[in-house]
Order: C-alpha cells, then structure tokens, then sequence
C-alpha cells in the first residue's frame, strides 16, 4: 500500500488527543512516522511551489531586494506629466521603476500604458500614496530595496501659488524634507530633483547661468528654492549624490504618442501656454489671450525658453548616470534660445493646423520680460544638449496626442503612429 495515497481512510481524528491531520488521510498508529515526513516532505514542496508562483506573479520580492546589475528608481509623481515620460524612459532602459503618485493632479490612465508596456515581474510597480503622509512614505522605503530617487511631485502652476500659498509649501517644501529624511533613514543614496527657472525670479541679466543669484518672486518659486536649500545643507553632511535640475518651460510629450499632457480640466485657468494652445485648437476655450506685447522685447511679448520632454527626461537619465556621493550637481535645463509669445502662437497655428483666435491684452502683473537659460554647464559636464528645438515639431507631437484624447487618459482612443 502505498503510503501516500491510503485507500482507506478513517475519519478525521478529534484534535482532542493533541494530533491533528489533513483530512482524507490516514490515521493509525504504527505507521505514524513515515507519514509525518511524506506529509512534512509534501508540505514543504507545495510551500515552495507557492513562493515561486507568487514570486513570479507579483514580482514583489524583486522591488524589495537589491539586484546586481538592475538601478531601481523611486519616481515619485510619476503618474504626472514629466514623470510619467521620466519613467518610460526608464524603463525603457532596463531600469527597475517605482511609480509613488496620490492621483491628486496625475492619471492612473497614464500608469496604465507603461503598466501595459511592461507587463514582466519586477519592471514596474505603482503605489498610491501621498508623500505628505511620513508614515506611509517611510514603509515604502522600509519594503523597497531604492538605489535611486527622482521626485517630481509637486504642484506646479505660479498663479495657483500666489492663490494659495500653504498648499505650496506644504506639497512642495515639507514633502521633499519628508522624502529626503526616509531616503537618509533608509540608506538611498542618490537625488534627482525637479527644479525651476521660477527660484531665479526676474533677473536683471540673461542668460541665466546656475550662479545667477535666486530670488523667486512668487510661492511656487519660493517653495521650490526652500526645498533646494534643505536637500544642498542635508548633502553636505551626507555622502548622498545630489543631482538639482532646474527646467525652464516643459512642452511636448512622447513622440510614439503613448503619453501626454493630460492636467485636470479645473486648473485650466492656471495652465501652460501649450496647454492653452490645444484647449482654443480644439474650441474648449474661445482662443488664446496674449498678454502684453509692449515688453522690451523683439516683437513686444515675453521671452521664454521652451525645452521639449523628451530632451528633458534625457537630461534625468545623464544626471543619475553622473551622480556621485558627496556631490551636489545644479544645472539648468532648458535650450539656451529665448521664443517669443508670438513665436510661439505661429508654431501652434502651424502644429494644430488651426486658425487659433488670439487676443492681444495688457500685461498680467508679475509676467517678466525675458527668460531664458544657458544651458553649458549642463552641456560640457553631463553632454546633454537639447536636440528638439523645433517648436513646431514638439507641439505638433503633443498635438496629435490632443486631438486623439480629448478628454485627457479619459477616453483612451486609437492611438497614432509616428509621422
Ligand atoms: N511642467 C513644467 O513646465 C515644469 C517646469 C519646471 C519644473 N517642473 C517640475 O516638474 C515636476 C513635475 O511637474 P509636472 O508638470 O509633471 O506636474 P504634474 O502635476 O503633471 O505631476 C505632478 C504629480 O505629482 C503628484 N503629486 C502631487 N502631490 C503629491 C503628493 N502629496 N503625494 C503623491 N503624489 C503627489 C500628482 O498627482 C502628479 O501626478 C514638478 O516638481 C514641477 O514643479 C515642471
Ligand atoms: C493627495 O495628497 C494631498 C496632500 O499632499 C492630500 O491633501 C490629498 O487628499 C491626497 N489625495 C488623495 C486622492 O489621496
Ligand atoms: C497640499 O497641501 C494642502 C495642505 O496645505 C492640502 O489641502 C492639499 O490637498 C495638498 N495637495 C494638493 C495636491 O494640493
Ligand atoms: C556626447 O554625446 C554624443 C551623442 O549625443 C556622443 O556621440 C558622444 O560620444 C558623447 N561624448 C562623450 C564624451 O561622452
């Protein structure tokens, strides 16, 4: 009779005695020994099918341990719009990611896509959380093995800052100080932030290099140079590897069109020139509303520097792979060529294909004149130069994601090819 498979069961025995089987097996005394270790030996086998079903499963074991060979990287806000396209560059690179994002001002749609591209264990996870919880942010540390962190989340629209300025500094500023401490409590040794030329301010002299002196003007440049200082005074008692990115204006999105801008439809009054661009190429505004065109510039209006995600997210990945302990690196990211509003508004007649109306009024208080960077020291100390300086060719890419998602990652529609 073989012992694993009994013909002839008895009934189940009471626990009552103190032993205890599975029911369907056998219970007798004189054979009790080998059919402990059968059992034991059948127990311990389907423990060990189970952990590797669920290892292979949910990956979850991958993202809490170090890998030799594999760079995980935290992306926080990375359902957001830079994030999102940080990540699938990332990924797209064999990096491991980590998405932390509360969904507050960035789309589960856009996780989606990245979820859908990179279905294998142990590439891509997402977790809902709010980084101003210290609680919840110090388990994810605590449950993942991070060899890197890129932060971009935050709330990110000047006007909306000078409205409410406690929202700013709250998200802003006292988010990455919580950020930065589980990085110290929890060994992650190497920063990537999302900086702006907004904590330069209005300087007197263009272009702006990484000396011009900071003096933001409103809450969100404010936030963001606070958030600077306390990771540069932190790094310089730690050997973490510091890299401070400071963009100028962010347009475009991916060019295989899986991503885009996708900002809640409230804080459309807060919104980018692109954005404003799409929304009047579509007629959900009535058109674009320019305002001041007797600046001291070439044509009247404000100068901006306008520096396409993709050459953006480039930037992030040159930075982590040049991020050495004990090193704070600052750069400015953006082209080095100042556009006109009126530049700008002719690249997107030309991208949409529309005839968008344009109104021409006074000036807003607290627009400046001109901005734009010089981008060199990033040039010669990381090689990274922006190779998408056609603003036609950016906005149209963002374009046609427009046109094919009218209602942001709310309607996922066909999606197009590269032209
Ligand atoms: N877009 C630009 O032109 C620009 C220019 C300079 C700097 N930046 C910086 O780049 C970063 C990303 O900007 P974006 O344009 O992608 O903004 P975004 O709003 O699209 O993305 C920010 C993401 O952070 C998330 N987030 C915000 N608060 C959070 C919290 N408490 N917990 C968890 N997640 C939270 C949001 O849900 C969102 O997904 C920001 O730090 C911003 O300041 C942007
Ligand atoms: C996201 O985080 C903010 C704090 O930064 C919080 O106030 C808000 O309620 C959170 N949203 C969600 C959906 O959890
Ligand atoms: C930011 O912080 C404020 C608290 O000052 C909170 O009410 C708000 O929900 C937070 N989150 C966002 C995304 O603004
Ligand atoms: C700099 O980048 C270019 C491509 O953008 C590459 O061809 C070149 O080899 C790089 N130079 C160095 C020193 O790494």
């Amino acid at each position: 009779m073989s012992p694993m498979f009994p013909a002839n069961r008895n009934r189940t025995p009471s626990r009552a005695n103190g032993s205890w089987s599975l029911p369907g097996s056998e219970y007798g005394d004189s054979r009790k020994k080998p059919h402990y270790l059968w059992r034991f030996l059948l127990t311990a086998l389907l423990t060990a099918a189970c952990i590797i079903i669920l290892k292979q499963s949910s990956g979850y074991n991958r993202f809490s341990h170090h890998d030799p060979g594999v760079t995980h990287v935290l992306v926080t806000g990375g359902a957001g719009y830079i994030g999102s396209h940080a990540a699938l560059r990332l990924l797209r690179d064999k990096y491991r990611v980590t998405i932390v994002d509360n969904l507050s001002r960035g789309n589960m749609g856009a996780v989606k896509v990245l979820q859908e591209m990179f279905p294998e264990p142990g590439r891509l996870q997402f977790i809902f959380a709010d980084l101003g919880d210290s609680k919840a942010v110090n388990k994810i540390f605590s449950e993942n093995a991070f060899d890197a962190v890129m932060h971009f989340a935050a709330v990110a629209y000047v006007g909306e800052s000078t409205l409410e300025p406690l929202r700013y500094y709250h998200n802003i500023t006292a988010n990455t100080l919580t950020v930065l401490e589980a990085m110290a409590a929890h060994g992650v040794k190497t920063l990537i932030y999302s900086s702006t030329c907004a904590t330069y301010g209005q300087p007197e002299k263009m272009p702006i290099t990484e000396e011009t002196p900071q003096v933001p003007i409103n809450p969100y440049g404010k936030a963001k140079k606070m958030a600077e200082d306390i990771i540069i005074d932190f790094s310089k008692r730690s050997n973490m590897a510091v890299m401070i990115l400071r963009y100028f204006n962010v347009i475009g999105s991916d060019p295989d069109g899986r991503l885009g801008e996708a900002p809640r439809p409230e804080l459309r009054e807060h919104g980018r020139i692109s954005g404003a661009c799409f929304d009047a190429a579509l007629g959900i505004i009535p058109g674009l509303k320019v305002r001041g065109t007797d600046y001291e510039t070439a044509d009247g209006t404000c100068i901006r520097d306008y520096i396409d995600v993709t050459d953006l997210v480039d930037a992030h990945v040159k930075a982590l792979d040049h991020a050495m302990p004990k090193k704070v690196g600052i750069y400015n990211v953006g082209t080095g060529k100042g556009r006109s509003v009126k530049e700008f508004v002719e690249a997107c007649k030309a991208a949409t294909g529309m005839d968008v109306k344009v109104e021409y009024l006074s000036r807003r208080p607290g627009d400046y004149a001109e901005v734009y960077s010089d981008p060199s020291k990033i040039n010669s100390e990381l090689n990274w130069t922006a190779q998408r300086t056609d603003l036609k060719e950016s906005l149209g890419i963002a374009w046609r994601w427009q046109k094919s998602h009218p209602k942001g990652y709310g309607t996922p529609s066909v999606g197009f090819l590269r032209a």
